[in-house]
């Protein structure tokens, strides 16, 4: 528990350039203050000390805006910015170097039992008010765009933003998915082509060459193909 503790202080200094020294963030971050409550009532909840770890967490909530419940599992290094209005569900898993901003949920949607609420994996960035509901996986590396509300699961090293969150970027680079479902008349029509000419030449008995730049899945010997003409 004191070792996520100090992760958690070193983590707010690194991440904060407001951040001068440990003992400001000590005194005065209440993202802090909610990490070092909920460690507390953690260790009541996993002692089955059910109704101390309630009190201890909603003693947090009132002091610091954040209300975590004493379920959650929490990694270390985590950095709760700001806080206030940040909810975290009793089935959340977080993992370590995670980054939250005020407002952010991580709720159910009101559907599921059991596990119904997200998985945070390492190195994660939730943006201010952004909302993920469910028991969906937000992959490591990710972030999540203010005010985004995400309720599928995010592969990692993407950007997601907007209401549904889609993704944007992933490894850094443009991502636009409409690309990849569009269908593309100009590639279909060349292909259909091409399976007539291949068709005709057949009956004709005619040798020759079938390169293509259409991409079909089909002719899977395109590229032996090429090599030989
Ligand atoms: C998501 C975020 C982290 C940027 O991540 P990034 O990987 O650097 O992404 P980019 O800035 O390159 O943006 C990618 C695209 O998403 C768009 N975008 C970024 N954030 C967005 C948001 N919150 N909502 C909608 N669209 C957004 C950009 O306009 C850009 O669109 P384009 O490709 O059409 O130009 C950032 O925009 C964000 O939301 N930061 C908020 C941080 C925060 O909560 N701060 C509070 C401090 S108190």
């Amino acid at each position: 528990m004191f070792e996520n503790i100090k992760a958690d202080l070193l983590s707010a200094l690194e991440k904060d350039p407001a951040a001068r020294n440990k003992l400001e963030i000590i005194l005065t971050y209440s993202g802090f203050k909610a990490l070092c409550k909920y460690r507390i009532a953690h260790w009541f909840f996993l002692k089955k000390h059910y109704l101390i770890a309630r009190i201890i967490s909603q003693r947090a909530r009132k002091k610091t805006g954040i209300e975590i419940h004493p379920g959650a599992k929490i990694g270390k290094g985590v950095f709760i910015d700001h806080g206030s209005g940040v909810v975290i569900g009793e089935t959340s898993e977080i993992g370590d170097n995670v980054t939250i901003y005020q407002g952010v949920t991580l709720g159910g949607t009101g559907k599921n039992v059991g596990k119904r609420h997200p998985t945070i994996e390492d190195d994660v960035m939730i943006s201010a008010g952004a909302k993920v509901l469910g028991p969906v996986v937000i992959g490591k590396g990710t972030k999540i765009g203010a005010g985004s509300v995400v309720l599928k699961n995010v592969p990692p090293y993407t950007t997601v933003v907007g209401i549904p969150g889609r993704v944007v970027k992933m490894h850094g680079k443009k991502y636009n998915d409409l690309d990849q479902k569009l269908p593309d008349p100009m590639l279909e029509e060349l292909s259909r082509l091409n399976k007539r000419i291949a068709s005709l030449e057949d009956k004709l008995g005619v040798v020759s060459c079938r390169y293509s730049i259409v991409n079909d899945p089909d002719n899977l010997n395109q590229q032996k193909e090429e090599e030989e003409c």
